[in-house]
């Protein structure tokens, strides 16, 4: 039976299961064509933490998360975002699930170019319903939590690499995702650049109630994790603790069955 991790007025319970994939396939292609990306995962995060997902590029991971999801069919398995079966909801149902629920980030920030800061921000609060008073003061909000206050009014084209993925930062935590997603935020940026957006990432996007997943296969940013989740050949390897109290107490690996 599937537990929600909400309480009874909605909010979400730290510790909780954010999101559980089973036995999770997904190939592209057909006949001699055939590519099989997912082979059998299995993998779950939970909220609070914020989880790694690591492996060589071409293993699947932007695969895996995007079935994660929802935003990519599955060929067979299971997926549990939040407590919900996703082969439970209606298509439109499940756009506005994930535009409740989940925030992403991109590797090429994705920021609408004739658009201000500001106006990029306010865009997942009006999808959702706000009023634009409401979206204006929570897009504010947020860019001067990533330290734009003073470039609300900058178009993307006005900022370097580093603001604009601060903006996008700002962008998918604006309507408070009980998720949120990172496909390789830092892999477009410097590397001290690279280090800010994981500084942002872990103190401002880290919550108890919220479970934070980056895609990387930049082994420089792990001391930010609480937990790695190693990708190989379209199968997770190993899931392992991260955070330095279990590193000093010997680092605690769990090989998933295959
Ligand atoms: N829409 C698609 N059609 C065909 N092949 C795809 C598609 N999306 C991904 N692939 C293939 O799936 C494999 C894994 O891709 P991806 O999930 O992007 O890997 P990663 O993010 O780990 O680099 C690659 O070989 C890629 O070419
Ligand atoms: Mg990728």
């Amino acid at each position: 039976m599937t537990s929600s991790p909400t309480r009874v007025d909605g909010s979400a319970i730290p510790g909780a299961c954010a999101v559980r994939a089973c036995g999770v396939e997904k190939s592209f292609g057909s006949g001699d064509s055939k590519v099989s990306v997912l082979r059998g995962v299995d993998m779950e995060t939970r909220l609070g933490e914020l989880v790694l997902l690591m492996g060589p590029s071409g293993c699947g991971k932007t695969t895996l998360i995007s079935a994660l999801c929802g935003t990519l069919n599955i060929d067979a398995g299971r997926i549990e975002l939040l407590g919900r079966d996703l082969a439970s909801f209606g298509s439109s149902e499940r756009v506005r699930f994930r535009g409740q629920h989940v925030g992403f980030v991109f590797q090429q920030f994705n920021l609408i170019p004739t658009l201000s800061a500001m106006e990029n921000v306010s865009i997942p609060c009006l999808l959702t319903g706000g009023s634009d008073r409401e979206a204006e003061e929570r897009a504010a909000h947020w860019l001067e939590s990533v330290g734009l206050g003073s470039h609300i009014d900058s178009f993307p084209r006005e900022m370097s690499g580093g603001q604009q993925q601060r903006v996008a930062i700002a962008r998918a935590l604006v309507h408070e995702p009980d998720l949120l997603i990172c496909d390789e935020p830092t892999a477009a940026l410097d590397t001290m650049t690279g280090r800010t957006v994981m500084e942002l990432l872990k103190t401002v996007a880290t919550r108890p109630n919220r479970s934070v997943i980056i895609v990387t296969h930049d082994q420089r940013i792990e001391g930010y994790a609480d937990r790695i989740i190693e990708m190989e050949d379209g199968r997770i390897r190993a899931s392992r603790a991260a955070h330095p109290a279990s590193v000093a107490g010997g680092t605690s690996i769990s090989v998933s069955p295959t």
